[in-house]
């Protein structure tokens, strides 16, 4: 009997255009799940460019404006991967129409409007999920099987960074992930939302912080870049940076734990520094990304003398989603951490229910990303679930 078709119509089709279609395509090729998706729409504003990326990528139509795509009868979940400041508007639209939704993060421009496309998911009962792609490395699963089973006792400490390079260039052009009324932050929603994210995921929710940011360069010249995040100048004019370079800040988290924090795109030589180190009562682990498939273990348990990290290389049938792919030892990249996340979408859409991360875990990072902001702006500790309370709206 052939499985239950999820047609999928998506907006917006670069970078992370990209990635969800290529982990639509490969969801039915490695995993049985219920369902399938199939690549039904996808909606951009340019007719052309719109049209060579549906053929390209494997998409059955296009449209040239979402709204058309959210009133189609024939589209079960719309996918967000446009900028930021688009999110709330096709999020609230597409759940109004009672279609599932998935959308990359930061989920909103403010904590507000987050609450506000919470809202109106739960409202519409779809399945909701945000793009925190990196939680479904398997080594991250593996890392959090650990805590959660306890081999690391308390947790103590997070440090985490993402380290990028690529802005340095004073005469690299101000795209939209510089401007405030497009992306709501800059370093800090952009690559900190990801580390947040994983801290939420590994030691818990955060309790309070206090931060600081740069801006170190504040004119650009107009113009446009690629996936590679190569720029191309395409105007003599210039204009104004109005969000951070970089982002650093210090955390306490509610159960307890320190967490220290750094997020830049001035950090050379590093072209995508996704790293947390988190020490507990009996052991400590580490991750990287650019060397995604090993997570380092120490657990204080080892017999004396042979204590010290290992390197795992979690890709073991033992390992979390690594079953799915090849015999242990043949690792796998980036692009699974996106196939893994949407085989959960499709569980959730066959079994209603939203997996983590939805927009609960969006808001939430969100109120890290605003209480970090608000930091900055007054040189205080900031609490995260004052932040959470004052708004007209509850997660739960
Ligand atoms: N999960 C991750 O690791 C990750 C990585 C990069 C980006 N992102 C997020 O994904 C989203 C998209 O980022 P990107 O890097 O793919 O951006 P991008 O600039 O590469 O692509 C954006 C796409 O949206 C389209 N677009 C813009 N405004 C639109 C509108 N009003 N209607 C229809 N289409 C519109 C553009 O034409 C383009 O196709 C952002 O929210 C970003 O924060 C997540």
């Amino acid at each position: 009997m052939s499985k239950k078709q999820v047609r999928i119509g998506m907006v917006g089709y670069k970078f992370m255009g990209k990635a969800h279609s290529h982990a639509f395509r490969d969801i039915p090729f490695f995993f049985d799940t219920e369902v399938v998706p199939v690549l039904q729409a996808i909606a951009g504003r340019d007719e052309q460019g719109v049209k060579q990326a549906a053929e390209k990528m494997g998409w059955a139509s296009y449209e040239t404006d979402w709204r058309r795509l959210i009133e189609r009868d024939d589209i079960d979940v719309i996918d967000i991967v446009t900028p930021n400041n688009t999110h709330a508007e096709i999020a609230i639209a597409a759940a109004k129409a009672g279609k599932h939704i998935i959308c990359e993060k930061p989920l909103a421009l403010t904590l507000e409007q987050s609450l506000e496309m919470l809202d109106a998911v739960k409202k519409a009962g779809v399945v909701h999920m945000i793009c925190h792609n990196y939680r479904f490395a398997p080594a991250v699963q593996f890392a959090k099987q650990l805590i959660a089973q306890g081999r690391l006792g308390k947790i103590y400490h997070i440090r985490a960074t993402f380290l990028q390079d690529w802005l340095m260039d004073p005469d690299f052009p101000l795209i939209w992930r510089l401007k405030k009324q497009i992306s709501g932050s800059g370093t800090l929603g952009d690559i900190g939302a990801h580390i947040i994210d994983l801290a939420r995921f590994l030691v818990g929710e955060f309790s309070e912080v206090v931060g600081m940011m740069e801006t170190f360069i504040k004119k650009r010249p107009l113009g446009d870049m690629d996936i590679h995040l190569k720029g191309r100048v395409e105007s003599d004019k210039w204009g104004e940076v109005d969000v951070d370079d970089a982002t650093a800040f210090l955390a306490r988290f509610e159960n307890g734990a320190l967490g220290v924090f750094e997020a830049t795109r001035f950090s050379r030589g590093n072209r995508a520094g996704n790293r947390f180190e988190i020490n507990g009562e009996r052991g400590s682990i580490r991750w990287d990304m650019e060397n995604m498939n090993n997570l380092q273990v120490y657990l204080e348990d080892d017999e004396r003398g042979l204590q010290g990290f290992r390197t795992i290389n979690c890709t073991e049938v033992e390992h979390p989603y690594a079953s799915a792919y090849w015999p242990a030892g043949h690792i796998i990249g980036y692009e699974h951490t996106f196939i893994n996340l949407l085989v959960e979408m499709m569980n959730g859409i066959a079994n209603g229910y939203s997996p983590v991360p939805n927009f609960e875990d969006g808001v939430r990072n969100q109120a890290v990303l605003e209480a970090v902001e608000r930091s900055v702006q007054t040189g205080k500790w900031v609490k995260v679930s004052e932040l959470l309370q004052s708004t007209q709206l509850q997660v739960n």
